[in-house]
């Protein structure tokens, strides 16, 4: 298909005589006005990203609902998203609509990049080794307690549990045992609703729109900052100091001197819970379905709770959570075959040129760390689950964006290690606790319509372990 100028639904300004010379990506035209290719994109996303790699290869540019998106597929293609700046490729643009209603202002995507970079840095002290170690014996705790009511055996559905579950370890590891004590299931519908303003919807409709799910999104926004300034200011009037995420956040400076206000803690603390709430929950449901479908996969995983911890499996600690290799490569094996992020965006501000091609200003640009782990290119039995794989030499050494579940660059996750902490001591509390089993065989499908692909009907089969 021709790249040529006059066919493209972009304009920009630039000379007759340098639009010539301009190549721009593959276009995937469609006869669908406006929507595009929403619904064949929709359905099934990584397909339809799959044949677009194998007929038009690793840049393409396609339109849904009235928006140009290119997508950068495989190690260096990505490149030019993961190195740019953030005046070129920008994220606010694409992002802020979802995260400021829910965040609030003021911060993350709400401010510039260079004040957000100030914050992750903030957030990023009080996610250290030291409060790791606290923090393992605490979820061990929460994941005992919160699974006393599975019983000796029945089938549940795991990702509602690991969800549940995981507002409760986060808001206890993230914001402090202050703040945990006050979610009850009150604060906990308040989470949900301000989760629900991350949809589609919520990132093409108008913010304006009189929407119930807007509505209640606003309200709980509001609820949920209540609570926080009044733990904030209670910590600030009475001088008492804690351990914790709050008090990290009271104590630190930006650059120029000035500390946080009361918004802005509040803010990122609602950021801090739900940047790892989503994420690490779908992440955890699909580890346990692929232990549960690969039983030799799992004794092993619980012959090592034993090697490392002791025949007796006293409580976990930090330490020995850094040992346990083979959950270690399950998780990082579950990340590559089910990243819950499935695309980074950026809005291109300026041309950029990528692959021979030069990406107009207005598209927005994209990377899917779904298909890059995918890649037959990168990967051999790219889609089997062989968590074995990461034993040998680095399987995709020289492609540097192959394997990027929490993205890289300036706009790197800082919820890495809390992530592995998290979901190893969780998982390694269940492998003690219960064996599993698919259902019939039934290992889940992925439910697309989600902005995080989560499993679809996600009920596994669980009976105690005798030891
Ligand atoms: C399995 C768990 C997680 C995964 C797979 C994940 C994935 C990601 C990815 C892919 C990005 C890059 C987004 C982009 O470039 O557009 C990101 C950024 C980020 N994540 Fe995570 N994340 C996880 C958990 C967490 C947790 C637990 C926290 C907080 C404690 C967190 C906080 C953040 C923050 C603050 C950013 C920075 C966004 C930016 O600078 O634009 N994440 N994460």
């Amino acid at each position: 298909m021709s790249n040529v100028m006059i066919i493209y639904p972009y304009t920009f300004s630039v000379s007759v005589s340098c639009l010539i010379q301009l190549k721009y990506p593959p276009y995937i035209s469609s006869n669908i006005p406006f929507l595009g290719h929403a619904v064949a994109f929709g359905k099934s996303p990584i397909d339809f990203l799959e044949n677009a790699y194998e007929k038009y290869g690793p840049v393409f540019s396609f339109t849904m609902v009235g928006k140009t998106f290119t997508y950068l597929l495989g190690s260096d293609a990505a490149a030019l998203i993961f190195n740019s700046k953030n005046e070129d490729l920008n994220a606010e643009d694409v992002y802020s609509r979802l995260t400021t209603p829910v965040f609030g202002k003021g911060v993350a995507y709400d401010v510039p990049n260079p004040v957000f970079l100030e914050q992750k840095k903030m957030l990023k002290t009080g996610l250290n080794i030291a409060q790791f170690k606290q923090h393992v014996p605490v979820i061990e705790k929460e994941t005992k307690e919160y699974f006393k009511s599975w019983g000796d055996s029945g089938e549940r559905n795991l990702f509602e549990a690991l969800s549940e579950l995981i507002i409760l370890t986060a808001s206890h590891c993230l914001h402090g045992k202050e703040i945990r004590n006050l979610l009850n299931e009150k604060v906990a519908q308040l989470y949900a609703d301000l989760d629900g303003g991350f949809t589609h919807a919520a990132w093409l409709l108008p913010g304006w729109l009189p929407l119930p799910s807007f509505r209640r999104r606003d309200r709980a926004h509001r609820e949920i900052k209540n609570i926080f300034y009044k733990v904030i200011r209670k910590r600030r009037q009475s001088g008492e100091r804690e351990d914790d995420m709050v008090q990290t956040l009271l104590d630190v400076t930006y650059k120029d001197g000035r500390s946080l206000t009361d918004d802005e803690i509040a803010g990122m603390l609602i950021g801090l819970l739900l940047a790892g709430q989503h994420t690490s929950s779908t992440t955890s449901a699909w580890l346990g379905f692929f232990l549960a479908r690969d039983k030799s996969i799992q004794e092993q995983c619980y012959a090592e709770q034993k090697a490392v911890c002791g025949e007796d499996l006293r409580p976990l600690n930090y330490d020995q959570l850094k040992d346990l290799n083979m959950l270690d490569r399950c998780l990082k094996e579950t990340l590559r075959l089910r990243p819950p992020i499935m695309t980074m965006m950026r809005m291109a501000r300026t041309p950029q040129t990528v692959a021979g091609y030069t990406v107009p200003p207005g598209h927005q640009v994209c990377v899917s760390p779904t298909v890059n782990h995918r890649l037959k290119d990168s990967w051999i039995e790219s889609l089997e689950f062989k968590p074995d794989r990461y034993l040998q030499d680095n399987p995709t050494a020289g492609e540097k964006f192959a394997y990027v579940p929490f993205g890289a660059g300036r706009h790197r996750c800082i919820g890495e290690n809390f992530a592995y902490v998290q979901i190893k001591t969780i998982w390694s509390t269940l492998l003690r606790l219960y064996e599993f089993d698919l259902i019939d065989g039934y290992f889940p499908t992925v439910n697309y319509t989600t902005m995080i692909h989560t499993p679809d009907n996600p009920v596994i089969r669980y009976k105690k372990r005798s030891h």
